[in-house]
């Protein structure tokens, strides 16, 4: 039997992000003082090691995609987190709630912190900022109608809209849409999960439209 140290003696995972900046520091004000000194343990990409959280949203901003997402809460949803977080890694220019205005932050891993969100009582006033802002609101759902993700042209300016997990899409969001668009599926399951089905569309808009030289 080969002799491996099991779990208890695994060692911690390595600290993530960096310690304090050496000497001599920086002196661009996109970098924070504090991080400089005690180090960043952030989750962000490299590009923003020791920067200020506002320079780095002023600089996401000048980077992020056309397009938009909204997602339905009605219920106790925990996939908003896991929205919210591959919104900013796909570089969404904003996210939505539509409904409750809480919602459990805990999947996002803090993106919110660098993410434009919007809360809007009712899909109504959802759509008269879509149709305001000049987007096509496009509904995400394997409902009857739908076209597959897979073969279709999304709109550059698309709003792509999720249902919550325990409800899916609302009536009032299914008529709201200009087109919906559903992710094949080949097993027993009905639908996958929200947050899935999110990343799912969210990267296939990401490979019709997006400039892969810019990815970090
Ligand atoms: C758990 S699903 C529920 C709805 C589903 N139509 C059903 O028949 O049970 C919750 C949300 O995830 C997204 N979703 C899940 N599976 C999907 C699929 N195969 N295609 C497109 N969206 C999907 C949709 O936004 C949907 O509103």
């Amino acid at each position: 039997m080969v002799d491996e140290p099991g779990p208890t003696e695994w060692t911690a995972a390595p600290a993530v992000g960096v310690g304090p900046h050496p000497l001599p520091w920086p002196t661009d004000p996109h970098f924070d003082p504090e991080l400089l000194a005690s180090g960043d343990r952030r989750n962000v990409v490299d590009h923003y090691r020791y920067w200020r959280r506002e320079a780095i949203v002023a600089d996401l901003d000048a980077r992020r995609h056309p397009f938009q997402v909204a997602i339905e809460n009605f219920g106790h949803d925990h996939n908003i987190g896991t929205v919210v977080r591959t919104a900013n890694a796909f570089g969404a220019a904003s996210v939505h709630i539509v409904g409750r205005r809480r919602w459990n932050r805990r999947g996002a891993m803090v993106t919110d912190r660098y993410q434009h969100l919007h809360h809007h009582a009712d899909v109504a006033t959802l759509v008269e900022y879509a149709h305001g802002a000049g987007l096509v609101v496009v509904a995400v759902d394997n409902v009857s109608g739908s076209v597959p993700i897979e073969t279709v042209d999304l709109p550059r300016n698309a709003l792509l809209l999720f249902g919550s997990e325990s409800e899916g899409l609302t009536p009032e969001a299914r008529a709201a849409a200009g087109m919906t668009v559903s992710i094949a599926q080949f097993g027993s399951t009905r639908s996958i999960n929200a947050g899935v089905a999110a990343g799912i569309a969210m990267h296939a808009w990401v490979r019709q439209h997006a400039d892969l030289n810019r990815a970090w």
